[in-house]
């Protein structure tokens, strides 16, 4: 392998190449790095007219307790509330009630304090109780008692409870033994402890601060476009209070979400991974329905007002949304991606250019993406940047590497590879491999070697939950108390520092080199200049390429650098 090491040869990669791609999917979000415990908290999970109290069970049985929701709730955008109705003049203690078991359990941790709000409504004086207890209801981690003879109007009950015991696969539990009916409502349990104390989960969010992300696109992916547009994001309903968010039906990943990681929080986790926000709004595109020409103004408007609620004044009228959320300052929103995977559609070129004309004129710094390939051809409309996706069988993504060095370099959009990884069509995959990871590095060295029209690029999906996966391969495999990450998770974390690093040209002489892939970059800290060089195998002859890699390097010095093998 011969570096070029004169800086005449070199090339700055920029400094936002590599990033995260995050979709609702998988329930990366709901039951993910949302730290809410409580699943459907708001009764809305079955719509605004059907009785629905998934995954909440009753505790009981007909002769002792009747539930169902109503149209009861004080919350006008999300009127679903639960009736409970308790028909035993004096139940044994803890034996009349409902529980949630979250999602797919709690893991409540000995020592750690969890915040509880609820709302709660009765025409007589409640006595109730709410706990923490084991999945089997036999171990008790935490009780609270709430005896209130003020809930004729709806109540909001606020509590910590402080764990005494650890369970991973907790319940929170509301009994009572009283005869009456009590209205229950909106919910909500998260540990006290979030990352930097704003409601994501630690552990999770730790895995990606490790990857150094440069941008966080979101919030999808196909769960944008929705399967029907009434099941597709809608960023508005998810800003303001959380108790007035109704939540959606996710219906392209088939489960309900609170939508308590919403718009305002995507743009809070941006700002915590210190990444760039990539905002992905639908661009009036479902995955079987559509609209355009006037019907798309609404859309437009609420692109346009997304933009105000990240970068407006506190005193703009979506700004002051953000403000009264929390934040005062503005979110550095640079860049927006109009819809997902849509140019497939045929109304997709005049609904992008609706979009562009009214973004453009408006923030003309904003950087617009387009769904269209501008690999193939030269796009046929204004864009700042294409967005690409690849998802192949591991060879195949090898041999993109080369993907980007053949295109001619005419100065046009630049790619967003926001979508990329090795799949399963030919079983290389599985829940996470060696080989895919091998072929999705070879890949992200031809990224690197190309990154003066590659401009970003990022794996996906990022997570999945063990319990329910909608989606393999993943980068980051969790549930409700741990998580690793798979091989394609790790290999990104080789290429952490090539986000503003300097590549050098590489000369592979071998007789390997048909099936490896290399780079060289460097970077400096305060002290020290270093150098990082990537090899990568991938063939049927794996493993004696590997080897060989290995004797061919490990006697060679470097002089002038910190060495680091990897
Ligand atoms: O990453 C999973 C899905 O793959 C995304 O939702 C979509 O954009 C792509 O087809």
């Amino acid at each position: 392998l011969q570096v070029n090491t004169s800086w005449e040869a070199a090339s700055k990669i920029p400094q936002i190449l590599f990033g995260l791609f995050f979709e609702e999917i998988n329930h990366a979000g709901a039951g993910g790095i949302w730290a809410e415990l409580v699943s459907n908290r708001g009764f809305e999970a079955g719509g605004p007219n059907a009785s629905n109290i998934d995954p909440r069970k009753i505790i009981g049985d007909e002769s002792s307790i009747y539930v169902k929701t109503e149209r009861a709730s004080c919350f006008s955008k999300n009127i679903i509330a639960l009736r409970m109705e308790v028909l035993c003049d004096e139940c044994p203690a803890g034996s009349v009630g409902i529980y949630n078991p979250g999602f797919w359990g709690m893991n409540i941790e000995e020592g750690k304090a969890y915040n509880l709000v609820m709302y709660i409504r009765s025409m007589e004086p409640v006595e109730l109780t709410v706990s923490l207890k084991s999945s089997d209801g036999l171990q008790n981690m935490a009780s609270a008692d709430i005896v209130d003879n003020n809930v004729s109007y709806w109540r909001k009950i606020q509590l910590q409870f402080v764990a005494k015991g650890t369970c991973i696969t907790s319940r929170f539990e509301l009994t009572t033994f009283k005869r009456g009916v009590i209205w229950i409502d909106q919910v909500s349990l998260m540990p006290s402890d979030t990352y930097k104390g704003h409601g994501f989960r630690k552990e999770l969010i730790h895995m990606l601060v490790d990857l150094r992300p440069q941008f966080l696109r979101f919030p999808g992916g196909c769960f944008v476009e929705g399967i029907s547009l009434r099941n597709a994001f809608r960023w508005k309903e998810t800003v303001g209070p959380w108790e007035e968010s109704p939540g959606h039906y996710g219906d392209v990943w088939n489960y309900w979400t609170d939508d308590g990681l919403g718009y305002y929080e995507f743009l809070q986790l941006a700002e915590d991974l210190g990444a760039e926000p990539i905002w992905v709004f639908n661009a009036g595109i479902s995955h079987n329905d559509e609209v355009n020409g006037t019907a798309l103004t609404p859309f437009v408007k609420d692109a346009l007002d997304s933009i105000q609620f990240a970068r407006g004044s506190a005193e703009s009228a979506w700004g002051s949304v953000r403000a009264a959320n929390g934040h005062p300052e503005k979110f550095p929103l640079k860049y927006v991606a109009v819809g997902n995977e849509d140019c497939v559609n045929s109304v997709y070129h005049g609904n992008y250019m609706q979009f562009y004309k009214a973004i453009r004129e408006a923030y003309p710094d904003i950087q617009i993406i387009s769904n269209c390939d501008g690999s193939t051809k030269p796009l046929d409309h204004p864009a700042d940047l294409y967005d690409f996706h690849v998802y192949k069988k591991a060879d195949l993504i090898f041999q993109m590497k080369d993907k980007f060095s053949n295109i001619s370099r005419t100065g046009g959009p630049k790619a967003f590879v926001s979508e990329y990884a090795v799949n399963n069509d030919a079983g290389d995959a599985g829940s996470g491999s060696l080989l895919a990871s091998l072929a999705e590095a070879a890949f992200l060295i031809g990224l690197e070697q190309n990154s003066d029209i590659v401009h970003m690029a990022s794996y996906a999906p990022l997570f999945v939950i063990a319990n329910d996966r909608r989606w393999i391969p993943d980068a980051i495999v969790f549930n409700s108390w741990k998580q690793y990450g798979t091989p394609s998770y790790w290999m990104q974390t080789f290429f952490r520092e090539s986000s503003g690093a300097v590549i050098h040209p590489v000369r592979l002489a071998s007789s390997y080199s048909d099936s490896l892939a290399a780079s060289a970059i460097t970077w400096k800290d305060d002290e020290h200049m270093f150098l990082r060089i990537k090899i990568v195998p991938v063939s049927s002859g794996l493993q004696s390429a590997a080897e060989k890699m290995e004797a061919l390097l490990l006697p060679y010095s470097f002089t002038g650098f910190d060495l680091a093998l990897h």
